[in-house]
């Protein structure tokens, strides 16, 4: 399998970098400069090597750089911004800050007719963002590509297959952007483009049933997304020497527990145990408001009936865990011993002396891993679910947590869900749910008076959950989701619209 190498000098666009290979069918890994040595890529035999931007310039003392020794592999490298200042630098040209002239944005970009331009028009869009440039070229590289204010916008010494671009090919805006890393990956580094996520199946099923051979497996199962992959996957490799346990806290969404139990543990045949633990988390909820805290003592309790529940069955020496590659790269560290600390495990291994970890799903970004959930048969509504809370509906009551208030909660959410999904408005919000606000308000039904609570609806549309718009739901629809919660569940006098962006507002209430 070919392999490219994404070498990660801190820009922001990295992750993207990696994707955009994979997409073309090329394993990527990305790697933090400072976290492999030139030894380690000659033996990796990868096929070619990306360098990403960076927000620093070459010449800061801080600034990140490689051995100059990189260079001379013979292995293929490709800068990107920061990633071809810092080529030209190594190899002896002269990078200057572009003073009056530093470009962001569209830019119209004229190439030659070089191998990394192959079938891309002479005057193309590109996107840039930069400061710095490269002034001179290094000995034994020409410039293949010019914009207005940058005589280097790309340059290459085809002897030592060394290229560079000012440019950023990964994003959408380069017009030929996907083309022009095609060229490299395929064109320049020979790759086959022959990785496919069945190939990946197949592997890892393979490795961990070589290396967790004999040894029990323990999985904490959430219902998410990433754990139930993670489940499922282990399962083919390890069978029942993977015992899963799903703690249900009693904050899950309407049915959501007997729905995870009957998919993962029934349908697809992973050895699930699943603990009511509705009570205790209760209890331990009980008078408290505060969101923090309550984020807190959800976590702990977790622990504890996770430990609990574990020491039962009797001890396991593999922890598996449901992390994904964004996990693993979030922290700019690359460090496999990271745990991840989402679904409350966090500092589990240590106490519960696990003598390894098992995360078949770290190399993957999240659209892999629902591809490989799809191929392994979890349905498509399991797959593609939205984004839930760990604290779940604890957060989403706000005030003290009390059983009557999820149940109406429950209700309320369940019918918000059902009417939007069945409507599907255009665009279709990324994230939708109730939230039940510890207010009451006076309201009539019939001929009497109702004193009860206020639903609020909250649906976002957001790529990344940091930012987010509220949605434009269609009024028909909320008045359908509004007529419905307060004739079907008791306890609503009132239900409200949340129209708050993120930001000002988070997406969840508390
Ligand atoms: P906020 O409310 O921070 O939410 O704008 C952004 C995204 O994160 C989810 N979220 C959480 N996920 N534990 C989680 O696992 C939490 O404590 C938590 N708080 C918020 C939220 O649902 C949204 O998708």
């Amino acid at each position: 399998m070919d392999r490219i190498l994404v070498l990660d000098f801190g820009g922001q666009y990295n992750q993207l970098i990696a994707r955009r290979v994979r997409e073309q069918h090329v394993y990527a890994e990305v790697m933090s400069y400072d976290r492999i040595t030139l030894s380690e890529i000659e033996r990796s035999g990868y096929s070619g090597i990306i360098f990403t931007g960076g927000p620093k310039s070459v010449y800061e003392p801080s600034s990140p750089h490689c051995d100059t020794g990189i260079l001379s592999l013979g292995i293929p490298i490709f800068g990107i911004c920061y990633g071809a200042q810092l080529i030209a630098h190594m190899a002896g040209g002269q990078v200057a800050g572009a003073s009056d002239s530093s470009e962001y944005g569209k830019t119209m970009l004229k190439t030659s007719g070089h191998p990394l331009f192959r079938d891309v028009p002479e005057k193309s869009i590109c996107w840039m963002s930069h400061t710095d440039r490269v002034e001179a070229l290094p000995p034994g590289f020409s410039a293949v590509g010019r914009t207005d204010c940058c005589s280097v916008a790309a340059m290459c010494d085809e002897k030592r297959r060394l290229y560079g671009v000012q440019f950023h090919p990964e994003v959408t805006h380069t017009e030929y952007g996907t083309k022009i890393l095609r060229n490299f990956i395929f064109g320049i580094c020979g790759c086959s483009g022959d990785w496919k996520m069945d190939d990946f199946i197949e592997s890892s099923v393979e490795r961990y049933r070589k290396e967790l051979e004999g040894k029990k497996v323990l999985l904490a199962l959430s219902g998410g997304v990433d754990s139930s992959v993670a489940a499922v996957l282990l399962n083919r490799a390890v069978g029942s020497s993977l015992q899963c346990v799903f703690v249900d806290h009693g904050l899950l969404r309407k049915n959501e527990g007997d729905y995870v139990e009957n998919v993962i543990g029934g349908k697809l045949g992973v050895n699930v145990i699943r603990v009511n633990a509705q009570d205790r988390f209760l209890e331990k909820l009980r008078g408290v408001s505060d969101p923090e805290k309550k984020r807190h003592i959800i976590g702990e309790e977790f622990v504890r009936v996770f430990e609990e529940t574990a020491g039962a069955l009797g001890k396991a020496e593999i922890l598996a865990q449901g992390t994904i590659y964004p996990d693993v790269i979030e922290s700019g560290s690359g460090d496999s011993a990271k745990i991840k600390s989402h679904h409350n495990v966090g500092g589990l291994p240590e106490r519960m002396g696990f003598s390894g970890i098992a995360e078949p799903l770290r190399d993957l970004f999240k659209d892999e891993v629902r591809e490989v959930g799809l191929k392994l048969g979890i349905p498509r509504e399991l797959v593609y679910r939205q984004p839930f809370p760990g604290p779940g509906l604890a957060v989403r009551v706000t005030g003290e947590v009390t059983k009557e208030k999820l149940d109406i909660l429950r209700e309320a959410d369940a019918i918000l869900r059902e009417e939007t999904d069945r409507t599907r408005p255009d665009p279709m919000p990324d994230q939708y749910f109730a939230v039940l606000a510890d207010t009451r308000s006076v309201g009539v039904m019939g001929d009497a008076r109702t004193y009860g609570y206020t639903v609020a609806l909250r649906a976002v549309c957001t790529h990344d959950f940091m930012t987010a718009q509220w949605s434009r739901l269609p009024y028909d629809l909320l008045e359908k989701i509004s007529t419905r919660i307060t004739n079907e569940v008791r306890g609503v006098s009132r239900v409200v619209f949340d129209i708050t962006s993120k930001p000002p507002a988070t997406v969840e209430w508390e």
